[in-house]
């Protein structure tokens, strides 16, 4: 998880978050919040940032104070970038940190156990938080994202991890599109990790559509770590998509693997104990 001096969740409710990233307090949409908020306006005044959106306009961000381009915040050995994007974004999920510090654990014990390098593969990689995750533990990882941007990100994040040198490919391609490659070519990996969004395109403008894709994708998946018995980590912030759903859709994919399936929910706390539910995950270790 963060550091609470790297990163906190100050408040939520009416479909909005108040988070601090570092030295900064950002206020933008939670869809999930839909409970009243829990502290006093006060608080929600001392935003630097607030993201809005009308209706049928592109949102911005509106900066009280003096909100740099980017800054960094630090996780567990990581440097990470953050920018206000236009999609009211900032580069990182924070409740994905718990994954994170998951997979380190993985890669650890694999090291730990067989004295050799875990090969990950990272689709829907983003900025790379996950990809330094693994990486910073000794694994090596083929990270793809299908937007130059997002990959340009996730490489500064390496260089400001100090992990430009690290056994990292770094990818632009569609997700379903270059797993079906690997699996031409015959190649296997000890864990995937995915998280998809629920639409997307690929660099030549091939559609995802979750619903339709998430199956047969995970399918693949299955199949490139079944030769090491490796792991799927899938996460997903998709409405309808809970952890019940999400294992259901892990275990069908690799229904002829042996294996164990755990899953939950992405979620953020206040300081004061209050819960923000952010999404789901699924987990699956093959089994020899
Ligand atoms: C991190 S995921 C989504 C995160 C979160 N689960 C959500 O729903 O907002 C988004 C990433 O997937 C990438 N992406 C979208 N479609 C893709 C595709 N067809 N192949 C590979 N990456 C894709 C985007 O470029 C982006 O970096």
């Amino acid at each position: 998880m963060f550091t609470p001096d790297q990163y906190e969740l100050l408040d939520f409710g009416q479909g909005r978050k108040l988070e601090r990233w570092g030295g900064y307090l950002l206020d933008r949409p939670a869809p999930a919040a839909d409970a009243p908020c829990g502290r006093g306006e006060d608080v929600w005044r001392r935003a630097d940032a607030v993201f809005g959106r009308q209706p049928g306009r592109e949102g911005d961000w509106t900066a009280g104070g003096a909100l740099p381009g980017h800054w960094l915040v630090r996780h567990a050995g990581l440097r990470l970038e953050l920018r206000p994007t236009p999609l009211g974004q900032v580069g990182v999920f924070p409740e994905q940190a718990a994954n994170w510090d998951w997979i380190q654990q993985q890669v650890e014990q694999f090291v730990a156990q067989r004295a050799a390098r875990p090969e990950l593969l990272n689709l829907f990689a983003y900025t790379g938080a996950s990809t330094l995750a693994a990486a910073v533990a000794g694994a090596s990882v083929v990270h793809v994202d299908a937007a130059r941007t997002a990959v340009a990100w996730a490489r500064r994040n390496a260089r400001h991890s100090g992990l430009d040198a690290a056994p990292i490919r770094w990818i632009v391609e569609d997700a379903v599109r270059f797993v079906r490659r690997e699996l031409r070519r015959g190649r296997a990996y000890d864990g995937v990790v995915l998280d998809p969004p629920s639409y997307g395109h690929g660099p030549q403008g091939q559609a995802w559509k979750l619903e339709e894709q998430l199956p047969s994708l995970l399918e693949d998946c299955g199949k490139l770590v079944r030769e090491r018995a490796g792991f799927l980590l899938l996460t997903c912030h998709t409405p309808g998509y809970g952890p019940r759903r999400l294992g259901q859709c892990l275990r069908a994919a690799v229904r002829d693997q042996q294996g164990q399936c755990e899953m939950g929910e992405l979620k953020l706390a206040t300081g004061d104990g209050r819960i923000l539910t952010s999404g789901s995950y699924a987990r699956w270790f093959g089994r020899q």
